[in-house]
């Protein structure tokens, strides 16, 4: 097939680039606009690969997904470009609405127009909201998002479920957890805690450090991915997770006996509005219907990431010292929203 990857410079859209084009036959055409989280040093050693083509633009860009389909043939796609940083949707949800929602439908258009057999919806579980101590989420959960960044992934959902339910257009949506490995931009907490650490700086916990996320190794949810493209129910909608549920103080220990630093390092700070309490995710159906099983325990993952980071380290420094330092210095320095610290949770 030829298979659009919207947002393959991102995190998780270069480990499906990786992981599709060292799998299959399929052709692969990567559109992405290069915002501050996408890095093609996410995709190094690709440029010349045979079946692989980088396109630089916006997925709301409508005249250039027109000429993009026609041009590469495109069978299907696999939607991930989106804004993905909750802080960053509390500051700016505007950009989130136009790349999330607005992008979304322009996509939806071009490909339903091009007639392609297949529309992969990259969700996630946020659109579901927040648990309290027991429970998961399932495919009929209702969804009751919290954030401006859960907001518009489920408003992209929701158009996508309108595209197949008024056109019969073959969308199916995926709604997976918390995503750990390797690329990971060091805006989100594993990566974040990891950089930290190895520039024994402040390890910054938001609130009590009792909030949970159900963690999953990237490349287990690129197999999810591929299975859904070429074995998913057009309408259907999959949760994805990794069964693997841990309160982010928890977490942040184990990072740090990973990595042999002192828990000394850990800060309070204050907790993030809106702040969801708990994710877990029952990917039952996913499981049954297509057979998905996650093929990494979560320590194995935690120290192959861990070791990803110590061994890339000029990846991670170069974003640490350029804009994304302005980004840190403004949510966690003084005077920031995250900037008063405390050794001790609150009570
Ligand atoms: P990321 O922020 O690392 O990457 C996003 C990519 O999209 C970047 O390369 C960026 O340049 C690109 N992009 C942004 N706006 C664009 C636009 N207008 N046009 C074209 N490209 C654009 O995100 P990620 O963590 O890799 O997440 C990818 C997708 O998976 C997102 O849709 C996210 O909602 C979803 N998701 C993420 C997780 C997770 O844990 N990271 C879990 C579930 C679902
Ligand atoms: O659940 C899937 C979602 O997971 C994806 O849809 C999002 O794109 C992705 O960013 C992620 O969202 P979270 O908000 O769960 O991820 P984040 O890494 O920002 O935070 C994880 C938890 O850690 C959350 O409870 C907030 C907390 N945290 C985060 C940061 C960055 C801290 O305590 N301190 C921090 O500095």
């Amino acid at each position: 097939m030829n298979v659009l990857i919207t947002g393959g410079a991102g995190f998780i859209g270069a480990n499906l680039v990786r992981y599709l084009l060292e799998r299959g036959e399929d052709r692969i055409v990567n559109l992405d606009l290069l915002t501050y989280a996408g890095n093609l040093e996410n995709l190094a050693g690709l440029e010349e690969h045979p079946r692989y083509r980088f396109v630089r633009g916006d997925v709301g860009d409508r005249q250039l997904l027109r000429d993009l389909f026609r041009t590469h043939a495109i069978d299907a796609v696999i939607h991930l470009a989106a804004e993905s940083h909750v802080d960053r949707s509390l500051d700016a949800p505007r950009t989130f609405l136009e790349t999330n929602v607005l992008g979304t439908e322009a996509l939806l258009g071009a490909a339903r127009e091009a007639d392609v057999a297949r529309f992969v919806q990259v969700s996630t579980d946020e659109v579901y909201g927040s648990l309290g101590s027991r429970g998961k989420f399932d495919e009929s959960s209702p969804v009751a998002p919290n954030s401006p960044y859960a907001a518009s992934k489920a408003a992209a959902d929701l158009i996508c479920r309108a595209y197949h339910r008024t056109y019969g257009f073959p969308v199916i949506i995926t709604r997976c957890s918390n995503n750990y490995g390797p690329y990971q931009f060091p805006e989100k907490l594993i990566p974040l805690m990891i950089t930290n650490a190895l520039e024994e700086k402040p390890l910054p916990i938001y609130g009590d450090g009792q909030n949970v996320r159900d963690w999953l190794f990237v490349t287990d949810h690129c197999a999810a991915l591929e299975l859904v493209l070429r074995q998913g129910q057009p309408g259907e909608i999959y949760n994805i997770g990794g069964n693997n549920e841990l309160m982010n103080l928890d977490l942040v220990r184990l990072l740090l006996l990973e990595l042999g630093r002192s828990e000394d390092l850990i800060t309070f700070v204050p907790d993030r509005p809106g702040h969801d309490r708990r994710y877990a995710i029952d990917a039952g159906k996913i499981r049954r219907e297509l057979g998905w099983r996650p093929a990494h325990r979560f320590a194995d993952g935690l120290r192959e990431t861990v070791r990803w980071y110590l061994e890339n380290r000029s990846w991670w420094e170069k974003i640490r010292s350029g804009s994304y330092r302005d980004y840190y210095a403004q949510h966690y320095g003084p005077g920031g929203r995250y900037g008063a610290r405390d050794p001790e949770p609150p009570a």
